[in-house]
């Protein structure tokens, strides 16, 4: 096809990478150079030495690249391609409950904006969440902004976690229902359930793995079993059925769809790097703080 064509070309005149997550369309899973979950991607923006990275995720997954790198270019094909989660918390109502719980420590999802990284001692991800609150030295932590994945911490730890907001969710994986995973079971009774914790307390509790996306992946390909419902975002039904052509996997839920995910095509891919749009930036002082806890999750995760 010509616009891979001219992707390769571009990439290889502008010494560039593309980085894409689980759930991007499948047609830019295939171009990528790496294809993985949000702690993978942040790994990959750290230790490449390419000059711009093109960045197929959503808002605060390219603005974590580029706090890592701030002095390459990152680019994100639509610039639509925005997290609501993220934007759920607010930096002020995170001042207020510091200032409410002062000697707790404070435990941010990567889903979070620039300004929010700020004030966390260390951030986390769906990999690594219970890992990092069980590392922190303080027994109670704030964390935010997932109810569901600070419930599933809280399943992991003796520290008392407490959610900022109150009720930060996914839409996307608010849309997997205890009814659906019922009849779903019905209709796929040998299969496995792998969830992500994004998904609602209720339906983490029937699964028989809970995993980031890269870890839901890992635990399908080691599994004995050759049915498995998935889930979380249909995209990453993509990429197992590429990698586990010998083994069937059904979507809890065909209405989980990320439409911010789907945002990115192959066009507009090939347009970012042809005229160096959409670049992400965060101003310096942001930058400089916010690569703090970052670095924290990366060297507490190797
Ligand atoms: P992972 O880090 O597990 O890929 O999750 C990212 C995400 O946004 C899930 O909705
Ligand atoms: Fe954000 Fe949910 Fe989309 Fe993940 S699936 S990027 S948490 S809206």
């Amino acid at each position: 096809m010509q616009i891979i064509e001219s992707i390769a070309n571009l990439k290889e005149e502008k010494n560039a990478i593309i980085l894409a997550h689980n759930y991007v369309r499948g047609e830019l899973q295939d171009i990528a150079d790496v294809v993985g979950d949000s702690l993978e991607l942040a790994r990959s923006a750290s230790a490449t030495d390419a000059s711009v990275i093109v960045f197929c995720g959503v808002d605060f997954m390219a603005e974590t690249a580029s706090i890592l790198n701030p002095d390459k270019k990152v680019l994100i094909p639509d610039i639509g391609s925005i997290c609501p989660m993220a934007q759920m918390l607010m930096v002020e109502d995170l001042i207020e409950a510091k200032k409410a719980h002062p000697d707790a420590k404070v435990v941010l999802y990567v889903n979070t904006l620039a300004e929010a990284k700020v004030h966390a001692d260390c951030i986390c991800t769906s990999a690594n969440a219970d890992r990092i609150v069980n590392a922190m030295e303080s027994d109670t932590i704030l964390f935010g902004p997932d109810i569901n994945l600070g419930n599933y911490v809280r399943k992991h730890t003796d520290k008392k976690i407490i959610p900022v907001p109150a009720y930060g969710l996914c839409p996307t994986h608010h849309q997997i229902t205890l009814s659906d995973l019922i009849k779903a079971k019905k209709a796929h009774p040998g299969a496995e359930v792998v969830v992500h914790p994004e998904c609602v307390e209720e339906v983490q509790d029937m699964a028989d793995q809970i995993a980031s996306t890269s870890g839901m992946v890992k635990y399908c390909k080691h599994s004995d079993a050759d049915e498995f419902l998935i889930g979380t975002e249909v995209g990453l039904i993509y990429r197992m059925k590429k990698e586990m052509p010998d083994k069937k996997f059904y979507p809890v839920s065909e209405s989980a769809v990320c439409p911010q995910m789907k945002m990115h095509t192959l066009e507009k891919v090939e347009r970012a790097l042809r005229e160096e749009i959409f670049e992400v930036k965060v101003p310096e002082m942001i930058q400089k703080e916010a690569i703090k806890p970052i670095m924290r999750m990366l060297d507490l995760s190797k």
